[in-house]
């Protein structure tokens, strides 16, 4: 295991919306071979509920851009003008840019799981959505180190969802999770995040009020 490379794709993958390229294609070949990578990630009592609806037609792409766009804008139009962090700032200027490209961006990935959150006999919320998210996290370290970038959006909310469902003509039974626009990067360099030092936010043995290295 090459830990210098590991370590580089675990805190280089990052949320890409601007350096998307619009332009270059991306085959179904290297799409199926992260998906085949991600989906040795772990599930809930290894159900693997797990189903990948892949849009690369374009006509599919705008009619869901167009819903995308409509909701999402009015989101950001709402909230931006509140926000005061410079870094949610930009995010949301990201977010505004990526909700009128989303038509261009080659491959959009809709993650599901078969069956529904309030179905008798469900997963507890924790593993019905916990047994998703570690193959999508998969999907998108397995496309960074393929020079692709891609973002987690959750639109799949209230009424939008069963204009989506439509669009998609998934069945009733299906759950969209997320959709992640997908493309090559513009550019290979991305720079780790800043985060607090993990100290502050880690405890030992028992929660305490102060990180470990403070107490007296
Ligand atoms: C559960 C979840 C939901 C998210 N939903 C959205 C979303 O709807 N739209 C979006 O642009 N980004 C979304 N993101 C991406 C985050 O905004 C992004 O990961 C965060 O800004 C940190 O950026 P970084 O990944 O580059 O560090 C979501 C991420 C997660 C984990």
């Amino acid at each position: 295991m090459d830990i210098a490379v590991t370590d580089h794709l675990l805190s280089t993958t990052r949320a890409v919306r601007r350096r998307l390229d619009l332009e270059r294609p991306v085959g179904r070949d290297v799409i199926l071979d992260c998906l085949r990578l991600a989906v040795q990630a772990p599930t809930g009592g290894n159900k693997q509920a797990w189903r990948w609806l892949v849009v690369d037609d374009p006509g599919v792409r705008a009619d869901v851009a167009e819903i995308y766009g409509r909701r999402t804008l009015a989101v950001i139009d709402r909230r931006y003008p509140h926000l005061k962090d410079p870094q949610t700032r930009r995010v949301y200027e990201g977010a505004r840019y990526l909700a009128t490209v989303l038509a261009r961006v080659p491959v959009l990935i809709v993650p599901c799981v078969q069956g529904r959150p309030d179905d008798p006999g469900a997963p507890h919320p924790a593993a019905f959505y916990g047994s998703i998210f570690p193959a999508i996290w998969s999907l998108q370290l397995a496309l960074r180190s393929r020079r692709m970038g891609s973002v987690l959006t959750t639109p799949f909310t209230g009424e939008d969802e069963r204009r989506y469902a439509e669009i998609l003509r998934l069945p009733a039974t299906m759950t969209p999770v997320a959709l992640l626009p997908v493309a090559y990067t513009i550019g290979d360099e991305f720079k780790p995040a800043r985060r607090p030092p993990i100290e502050t936010i880690t405890r030992w043995n028992g929660w305490t009020d102060r990180p470990e290295k403070d107490l007296p």
